[in-house]
């Protein structure tokens, strides 16, 4: 992490937002385009639901869902040479799970994972561990407050939940995965719900974030928009 005279991070950057408001695949884009790295954390948060629900535990047993998240190996590598659509592989412990962590089962019980506060600590560590390599696009719920607040970007890009919907039925669809749009819609609107009004780190665009609406501009736009606060030396304005 480089920091510049005010102590802001100069070379991370992070981006929030509600469920499938295309935050991943600007982050992703953003990335490639600067030579970063980008790290999802909801990915963290979907394994940690995952590994709760395999190892047959309660969701709502808060204690054992907390030890559980500070005993997981998470990582995550490229996941372009699969071909299969996925932007990265996660790994849950060695094991490849990229698409069980989109199993519905996941997205119904993820949100009351990610409320613990004994969770969200031991997930924010290993982003932070992360982070301090620098050249790092951060994209998730919280980064832009808690995670890295001192990160020198921070966006938060949102659009309608009948657009996020909307994609996130295609997105589905193109994996083989079950589409069905008002199920889809009816799952975002309860998670937006419950992440911005939970108790510890709730979903809220930090105050000097910059917010995009992605419902009407392609990802290419909002690339160039976000190039735009670039200058010419490749230092942010
Ligand atoms: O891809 P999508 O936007 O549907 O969700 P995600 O980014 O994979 O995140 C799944 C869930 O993890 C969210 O609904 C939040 O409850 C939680 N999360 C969080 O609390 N903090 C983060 N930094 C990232 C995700």
């Amino acid at each position: 992490m480089v920091e510049d005279d005010s102590g802001l991070s100069v070379d991370t950057i992070a981006i929030d937002g509600p469920a499938a408001s295309g935050k991943t695949t600007i982050g992703r884009l953003l990335a490639a385009k600067l030579g970063y790295q980008m790290l999802d954390t909801g990915f963290m948060y979907r394994a940690a639901t995952l590994a709760a629900l395999d190892a047959g535990i309660d969701v709502e047993d808060e204690t054992a869902v907390t030890r559980l998240a500070r005993e997981i190996e998470l990582d995550v590598r490229d996941g372009a040479r699969h071909g299969d659509g996925r932007l990265y592989s996660a790994l849950l412990n060695g094991r490849d799970v990229t698409w069980q962590l989109r199993d519905p089962a996941v997205a119904r019980n993820v949100s009351a994972v990610a409320s613990y506060l004994g969770v969200r600590q031991a997930l924010v560590e290993k982003q932070r561990r992360f982070g301090e390599q620098g050249k790092v696009v951060m994209v998730g719920r919280d980064i832009g407050t808690v995670v890295f607040p001192d990160a020198r970007l921070k966006l938060y890009i949102t659009a309608t939940a009948e657009e996020r919907a909307r994609r996130r039925a295609l997105d589905n669809q193109a994996q083989g995965h079950g589409g069905d749009v008002e199920v889809i819609l009816a799952d975002i609107k309860r998670r937006d719900a419950l992440d911005s009004q939970r108790k510890h780190s709730p979903l809220l665009p930090a105050d000097d974030a910059v917010i995009i609406d992605s419902s009407v501009i392609t990802p290419d736009e909002i690339i160039d928009q976000i190039m735009g606060l670039l200058d010419g030396d490749g230092e942010w304005r």
